[in-house]
């Protein structure tokens, strides 16, 4: 863990409660998880109870108690999505990867999760790659997105 640009990132801010979130970014994005150690670490110099930071992390998709692997899928399947086809979109990378939903392939390499609205409702079905949107989604094109990674 990076104790000292944790404490860095915590020094820009007065209150230092609003640091939970900027701090759990970077160390999802250096280490792949947020560790037991992390939130024990957070909840400390932060003054947050530990349940609450273990509450925030489950809550947002975007970290994980888990290492993730080298390419996170999240399909959406909230209202706009699943009326413009997200089971096919689904099923597709099901085929495609030989896995269910919450589910990694065995080389480590993909993880496919299922989520909820992603912003994205007007290019409807949508998913992301990691930090990566897309949208227009089609069995095809979908291929083609997983071919190219
Ligand atoms: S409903 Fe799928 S991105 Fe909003």
């Amino acid at each position: 863990m990076k104790k000292e640009k944790l404490n860095q990132i915590m020094e820009k801010f007065e209150n230092k409660q609003q640091a939970l979130l900027p701090c759990l970014h970077f160390i999802q994005e250096e280490e792949g998880k947020i560790s037991e150690e992390v939130m024990n670490f957070l909840a400390e110099k932060l003054d947050i109870p530990r349940v609450e930071i273990y509450s925030v992390v489950s809550f947002y998709s975007m970290f994980s108690l888990e290492k993730q692997n080298k390419y996170v899928i999240r399909v959406c399947a909230s209202l706009s999505c699943y009326l413009n086809g997200t089971n096919k979109i689904i099923e597709t990378l099901k085929e495609v990867l030989g896995i269910k939903i919450g589910e990694s392939t065995p080389d480590g390499k993909f993880t496919l999760e299922e989520v909820s609205c992603l912003g994205l409702c007007d290019q409807a079905p949508a998913m992301m790659i990691n930090d990566r949107e897309y949208g227009n989604l089609s069995g095809d094109k979908v291929k083609e997105i997983i071919k190219s990674c």
